[in-house]
């Protein structure tokens, strides 16, 4: 017996027949997961789910999944007691010059992945189905869309703000789950649920690491091994920058300078921005706050990647 299902045969079948109960048999276990792509389906399983007396946890993806996001659905497991995996690659949040035909859809190993997990249902909708009339209707959140990723990634989060509410209008979920990797994205979202009155409670999850410190990502998948070896320097410079703070108690310029002089021994790496910033408003910061981050993006070699490191411990101002 297959297991799973091939993905450009899943494309073929209407969509009354995608929705069903996938089991996924090795010797040892079976586990069901329930996929479902209308968001009738969608609602009439977590009615069902809430009318039993459960809590919903949601964790929007966009496929590709990798530990740091089986660590969300570990947390996810913990606090609610349905938990729902979106897997939507959201066009709106890549630029014309982005990687969305190449983004990475392996959805069958996805799926897999899931099941494993102990995931309960997978919201995997059609774009047609997220967006009906295109882009009418798009969520701004300008406290904190501009800086950062968004100074050159100028749409980027007008179409996350849009999607994440969206699925959370889908899902109606109690808790939501998000990776601090994106750091400037779930501060985003903590703005717009608030601002927005939205009934959903957000948490941010530790950012998962290869044993050697590299972050992980979907374009992770991208990098060659001599690209992914030029990678590190994005965590080991963090990590300069944190212990600059934190354990040698020096100052923040120094802290940066650090991560900059490190960075600089490679040539491959095309800095975007390193900075320090308070957590809270990502403003970047001379004289220390109580929390503060790191974040760094660059390119290696054509792979676009950010990290961040979170520095709390006093520091000299
Ligand atoms: O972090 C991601 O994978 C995406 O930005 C999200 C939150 C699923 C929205 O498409």
């Amino acid at each position: 017996m297959p297991l799973g299902f091939a993905s450009a045969r899943w494309n073929n079948v209407s969509s009354h027949r995608r929705s069903q109960w996938h089991t996924f048999i090795d010797q040892t276990e079976v586990s069901p997961l329930k996929t479902v792509q209308t968001i009738e389906e969608l609602r009439a399983e977590i009615r069902s789910a809430r009318s039993a007396g459960k809590k919903i946890g949601c964790v929007p993806t966009m496929g590709a999944l990798h530990d740091g996001h089986i660590s969300l659905v570990e947390s996810a497991r913990q606090e609610t007691d349905f938990v729902v995996v979106t897997i939507f690659v959201n066009p709106t949040q890549f630029a014309p010059h982005e990687d969305l035909s190449k983004y990475p859809r392996p959805l069958e190993d996805d799926l897999r992945k899931c099941a494993d997990a102990g995931v309960d249902l997978v919201f995997n909708p059609h774009a047609d189905t997220v967006y009906p009339a295109k882009d009418a209707a798009y969520v701004e959140v300008p406290a904190c869309s501009t800086m950062l990723e968004g100074a050159h990634r100028p749409s980027h989060f007008r179409g996350v703000a849009t999607i994440v509410l969206k699925l959370f209008n889908m899902v109606m979920p109690d808790i939501a789950f998000f990776g601090q990797k994106d750091y400037q994205q779930q501060l985003l979202i903590r703005h717009m649920v608030d601002d927005l009155n939205v009934p959903v409670e957000i948490r941010t999850c530790p950012t998962v690491r290869e044993s050697d410190g590299l972050a992980m990502s979907s374009r992770n998948m991208y990098l060659s091994d001599a690209d992914r070896q030029t990678a590190l320097a994005l965590s080991q410079a963090l990590k300069l920058a944190h212990d600059a703070c934190c354990a040698d108690g020096k100052a923040l310029v120094e802290a940066r300078q650090a991560m900059l002089d490190h960075l600089a021994r490679f040539p491959d790496i095309k800095l975007d921005y390193v900075v320090i910033a308070d957590a809270n408003t990502l403003s970047e910061v001379e004289h220390a706050v109580p929390e503060m981050v790191a974040l760094i993006a660059a390119r290696v070699g054509t792979t676009r990647l950010i990290d961040n490191m979170l520095i709390s411990a006093a520091v000299q101002t």
